[in-house]
């Protein structure tokens, strides 16, 4: 049978054709617009998401036999508010999981809800990502689109809709909303009374690997697939790309570079940081994982090379880089304020330390480095908590560079196994619909037999010296930096 993996990403979605031994068949890829309709806010069109994920699975499927295709699932970009009137019409472009409009409703969250009891009800703290505030934020700026509001969902559920007509969600995307109750795995009752949302407005909530529907028969025609074609829940990008690497189990750990940067770690027990620092929400496996999230990795890179140097020739720049763990140039990658561990929309990104003998190959090389930097402040939240880990795998766009795995391997001291491809949330997608389809028993099995690891790029110990000793000075640079980003965030 076929597998079919939905990547709901920001720049883009990308599906994933894959047959019941986990081989890859097709991987099309395509293209939507991101808004960004005020410094800082983010937004995007849940319609241009459902075009191109039709147009793209139609392209996915091209000449192989359609009969094959037994189920379709999802990772989707996390935390987005996606709101449906009545007539089920989206009622405003989605608000995004980079977006930092809600500082307001974060620190009410935070402060006058009180942390202590947000962590009580959900295992986590308000950040400005996440979609409590967002339903704050429209129902005090927009209150005649939050008086229309029949049905709340995220990015991913919007396409799930689409396909099945069921309104449906699934636990690790929930975890991401400020209204679900991680330990216990279902609504948490306190949080819509404080948002002022019914439970009836929230989707159903499935683990990642269950069905929730079939395709609708026009769906099934317009896509040229059989009606039967079971849709599974799927899960956040993070946790279906924790799927698709085999981050599964206990204490495993996946670093995703994609437009986010998140290092996520996998656990059978229920556990949240004492600071709220790292993210507390439930597995795709049915278990549960801590994640730090940083708002702009693989696209700080992008940004510099695409947008700064005018270049698309990644590689070339990057051979030019000379020694690692020497460079004095440093790069804060805080280009969308910054999520973990610093929760500040305001933060942002900055160049520091240059001379008149810096070069533009030292700038690229800070920016690599400064998102390696940056995850490692989650990574050392993780050891603080008594977590330790000897390895990673990786994925997402910027795992595709072997200069930025060798500077993370060293950086965070971590062996990283790079596993046949890089296609993490498409992958853990395919994965999730063929447990949903009973072709394997759960989600640790298909895991285990699907996911090969092809290549472990070592830290070396002299590396990791040098790299440690930076890393102490890039620590001091965000502090010192923090009144002005405030600053500079009012004007
Ligand atoms: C995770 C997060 C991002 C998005 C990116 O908390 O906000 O990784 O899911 O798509």
């Amino acid at each position: 049978m076929l597998y079919i993996g939905v990547d709901l990403g920001t720049s883009a979605v990308k599906l994933l054709l894959m047959d019941s031994q986990g081989k890859i068949v097709n991987v099309v890829s395509r293209e939507y617009p991101l808004y960004f309709p005020h410094p800082g806010w983010s937004e995007q069109n849940p319609e241009d998401w459902y075009e191109q994920t039709v147009a793209g699975i139609r392209e996915l499927v091209r000449g192989v036999d359609r009969s094959q295709v037994a189920g379709i699932s999802f990772g989707g970009q996390m935390h987005g508010l996606v709101i449906l009137d009545e007539t089920d019409a989206v009622i405003r472009p989605a608000i995004l999981w980079n977006d930092g409009r809600t500082t307001e409703e974060t620190e009410y969250l935070n402060t006058v809800v009180g942390r202590e009891k947000l962590s009580a009800y959900t295992a986590n703290i308000a950040f400005a990502g996440f979609t409590a505030p967002k339903i704050l934020w429209v129902k005090k700026h927009e209150p005649e689109h939050f008086a229309r509001i029949a049905k709340i969902m995220l990015p991913k559920d919007y396409i799930a809709y689409r396909l099945t007509g069921v309104h449906c969600t699934d636990v690790s995307d929930a975890s991401g909303m400020l209204l679900f109750d991680v330990k216990n795995r279902r609504w948490s009752k306190e949080m819509c009374e404080i948002c002022g949302v019914r439970e009836s407005q929230l989707g159903r909530c499935y683990e990642s690997y269950e069905t929730v529907g079939t395709l609708l028969p026009d769906v099934a025609a317009v896509l040229g697939l059989q009606e039967s074609v079971k849709v599974a829940a799927g899960a956040g990008d993070n946790a279906a790309a924790a799927v698709g690497t085999g981050t599964v189990g206990d204490n495993r750990c996946n670093i995703s570079l994609g437009t986010s940067g998140t290092i996520f770690i996998s656990s059978r027990h229920f556990g949240v940081d004492r600071f709220n620092a790292l993210h507390s929400f439930a597995h795709a496996d049915g278990s549960y994982h801590l994640m730090g999230c940083m708002l702009s990795a693989a696209s700080c890179n992008k940004w510099w090379m695409d947008d700064i140097l005018g270049t698309q020739a990644y590689g070339e720049e990057q051979a030019q880089i000379g020694k690692l763990g020497e460079n004095h140039v440093f790069f804060l990658p805080y280009l969308m304020g910054e999520r973990s561990p610093h929760n500040n929309p305001n933060a942002r990104a900055t160049f520091i330390g240059m001379t008149m003998d810096t070069t533009r190959a030292d700038m690229t090389q800070a920016v690599l480095e400064g998102v390696a930097f940056a995850l490692r402040d989650s990574l050392e939240v993780a050891k603080e908590l008594g977590i330790s880990l000897a390895r990673t795998k990786i994925c997402g766009g910027g795992a595709k560079s072997p200069l930025w795995k060798k500077i993370i391997a060293n950086v965070l001291n971590l062996k990283v196994d790079v596993i046949e491809s890089e296609e993490g949330p498409a992958m853990g997608g395919a994965m999730l619909a063929a447990v949903a389809c009973g072709e394997y028993a759960d989600v640790e099995e298909i895991a285990s037999k699907v996911v090969k690891v092809v290549d472990t790029v070592e830290p070396e110990p002299e590396l990791v010296e040098k790299y440690n000793a930076r890393y102490a000075r890039f620590k001091e640079i965000y502090p010192a930096c923090k009144q002005v980003f405030d600053v500079l965030s009012a004007i």
